[in-house]
Formats: structure tokens, C-alpha cells, sequence
């Protein structure tokens, strides 16, 4: 296979062709991106700006600045930054996904252009996730009456430990992260190498309560982002911390993955959905392909070929199938789904998925790109 598949050089011509309308129209708002509806975006439903997909523009802004060091995205990215900083004071909305909210935004500023501001603002997010670690081994992912649950989304909030513990040389921060991604091996992740989305444990004493449905199809079934979320998780894991155990549980959900996607490598919402009605979820296809790009790097030549291969195959499905490349539709991709029981989110743009492809196709590329 070529390594700089040409289809993807094309489609990030495509992508910085469509960024400048993009850009303008998020100027136009008073929010940060998350969806797009007649044209125009729109925010998330909920929680304000403390939205948890509100790191992932400006994080698409840093990864295109890096990939071509064209000055617009920085801006748009610093524009952002800024806005989130409304978030801090608004604590009580605040969750478990600060790890995505500010890893990625100010996180991928202070690497790219050493702005303490940056850092200080990361940092701080870091202590507001290690704030929710219950010491029975997990980290709260929701408020409210979920005193116990933990989702295995946090896998990709993890990445803010390692940092700020790299960052502060203080080992607390990989620690919780740690005991958090352990619990996760031993309580979500199955005998077959799929893993819950969401685990209840008694936060007095850590006993499990209960493994309810999530956002996939149904108790029991496979949550296709889910698993997007821990494989790429696992892997980050293990690269920071060199603990085989996390790579071995990043490959055991990435084999599941390739075998579950089907000859379309377009995934479904959920791996065990009924056949109909068909509903795809692209931020699961590129959030594995990133997980798989990164798997590449930590595994042997052969195993590398094999998640570099399926990484290319789930992109440029993405690319061919389900992106809008028009400059009216300031998105990339089209067919973005919440939850499968939701049918208002459903094959709809998310800001989120758009980022992890343009960070997939980034990487293909062997474009200097910001890492988790
Ligand atoms: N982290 C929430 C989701 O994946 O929808």
C-alpha cells in the first residue's frame, strides 16, 4: 500500500478548501460548532458551553494549523479557546469529558505554540478529572444521581492525566488514570474483546450494580463509538505508560472492530443491531481508524500493516461516501449518530467525528499532527 494514499492528499486539499466558509459562518456565532442544520451550525443541545464536544473545533483548527501552518486556524482555535473558558465558571455543569473539552483545545495550543496561558488551563481541567476519581477505582463520568457511573468514553479523558502528570512531574494524575483503565479491563471489557459502554458500581464500596444499555442497541450489544472510545483509549494507554496490558486490550476491541464493520467499512451504530432499519455512525469508523493509526506505531511490522490497512479502508469510505464536500454544508461528514434509540441525532454532522477524520487523514499523511 502506498503510504501517502493520494486519495487523502486530495481530501485535505478538499478539507482546507471548505475551511475558509467553515470558519466564517462559526464567526457568525455566538456558540461553538457541534452539528449543522440548513446549512448553518448549530450548538450542542445541552449544557451550554459546557457541551462536551466543545474542544473539538478548535482541536480540528490545531490539527489543520500543524498540517499546514496557515495562521486562520490558529485564530479560529485561540477564538474558542477563549470561549471555553466561560466553562470554568460554570462548575456545576461541568463532567467527566473535561479530558476532551480542554486536552485537545488549550493542550494542543501550549504544544504547538508554548502559550503558558494554555497550560494553565489544562492543567486545571486535568485536576477537575482527577477531582472525580472515587477511590474504588473509577472516575465519575456524570452528575446528578450517577454517583457511580463510569462510561467508556473516559478513556479518551484519560490522555489529560498523562499529560499533566508528564507536565508537573507529578505521577498522582497517571496514577488515577491508571486505576480507572484497569477497573475498565476488568468490569467493561468482555471475554470476546467488545466493551460496555456504561458499568454502575456502588460508589460506597466499588461492587458492580448493574451494565444498562447506553447509546448502542441494547444491554449486551456493541456500542460501535464505544468501542472506537476504547480502543483508541487503550492505545494512548499504553503509549504513555508502556504497560503491555494496554496495548494487548487496545488490539483484543481493534481485531473485534475490523471484524464487526462489514465489506462497506462504514460501521453501523451498533455491531448487534438489527439489519433494519441501517444506521451508521462515521465518528465510531473515524475514531477506530485513529485508534488503528496509533496501534500501528506500538505493534510489529506486520500487526502495524494490519491496523494501518483497516485505518485507510474505514478513512476513505468516510471520504467517498459520507463526506459533504459542498461549501454549503460547513461539515464534513453526514452520517453522524448520538444514539441508536435517538432518532433526532440521527446520520447528522458532529463536530467531534469531523475532527477525529481530519486527524486520521492527517496522520495517513505523515503530517506533523498533535497527539492525545
Ligand atoms: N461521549 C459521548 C458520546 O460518545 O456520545
Amino acid at each position: 500500500m502506498d503510504n501517502k494514499p493520494q486519495w487523502a492528499q486530495e481530501a485535505l486539499e478538499k478539507i482546507c478548501r471548505k475551511m475558509p466558509a467553515a470558519m466564517e459562518k462559526a464567526r457568525q456565532c455566538d456558540f461553538i460548532p457541534y452539528t449543522v442544520s440548513e446549512g448553518q451550525w448549530q450548538p450542542g443541545p445541552i449544557d451550554g458551553i459546557c457541551w462536551w464536544t466543545n474542544g473539538f473545533w478548535p482541536a480540528s483548527m490545531w490539527q489543520l494549523y500543524a498540517a499546514t501552518g496557515e495562521e486562520a486556524y490558529l485564530r479560529e482555535a485561540r477564538r474558542a479557546e477563549e470561549m471555553l473558558d466561560a466553562a470554568f465558571a460554570d462548575f456545576p455543569h461541568l463532567h467527566h469529558d473535561v479530558g476532551f473539552m480542554w486536552r485537545i483545545s488549550t493542550g494542543f495550543d501550549y504544544e504547538l505554540t508554548g502559550n503558558q496561558t494554555s497550560w494553565a488551563r489544562t492543567v486545571f481541567a486535568a485536576n477537575l478529572l482527577a477531582g472525580r476519581f472515587n477511590p474504588n477505582g473509577f472516575i465519575r463520568a456524570w452528575n446528578g444521581e450517577c454517583t457511580g457511573w463510569a462510561i467508556i468514553d473516559c478513556m479518551m479523558n484519560l490522555s489529560i492525566l498523562y499529560w499533566a502528570s508528564e507536565q508537573t512531574r507529578d505521577p498522582r494524575f497517571r496514577l488515577i488514570a491508571q486505576r480507572h483503565a484497569d477497573t475498565v479491563i476488568r468490569h467493561f471489557i468482555r471475554d470476546d474483546g467488545t466493551a460496555e459502554h456504561i458499568v454502575i458500581f456502588d460508589p460506597e464500596t466499588g461492587a458492580v450494580l448493574d451494565k444498562p444499555g447506553g447509546q448502542g442497541y441494547a444491554p449486551g450489544s456493541v456500542w460501535s463509538r464505544g468501542q472506537g472510545w476504547a480502543l483508541y483509549g487503550f492505545a494512548i494507554a499504553a503509549r504513555h505508560t508502556g504497560e503491555a496490558r494496554y496495548l494487548e486490550t487496545s488490539r483484543r476491541v481493534a481485531d473485534n472492530f475490523i471484524a464487526a464493520v462489514g465489506e462497506d467499512w462504514l460501521p453501523d451504530c451498533d455491531f448487534r443491531q438489527p439489519k433494519s432499519p441501517i444506521i451508521k455512525d462515521d465518528c465510531a469508523g473515524a475514531i477506530a481508524a485513529c485508534g488503528m493509526l496509533e496501534l500501528a506505531e506500538l505493534v510489529d511490522e506486520e500487526a502495524g500493516r494490519k491496523y494501518r490497512d483497516a485505518a485507510e479502508k474505514l478513512l476513505r469510505a468516510l471520504a467517498e461516501q459520507h463526506v459533504d464536500w459542498s461549501e454549503e454544508y460547513p461539515a464534513l461528514l453526514t452520517h453522524c449518530t448520538g444514539a441508536y434509540h435517538n432518532e433526532s441525532d440521527r446520520h447528522i454532522a458532529m463536530t467531534y467525528g469531523d475532527y477525529y477524520f481530519i486527524e486520521g487523514v492527517a496522520r495517513l499523511l505523515g503530517k506533523p499532527v498533535c497527539r492525545w
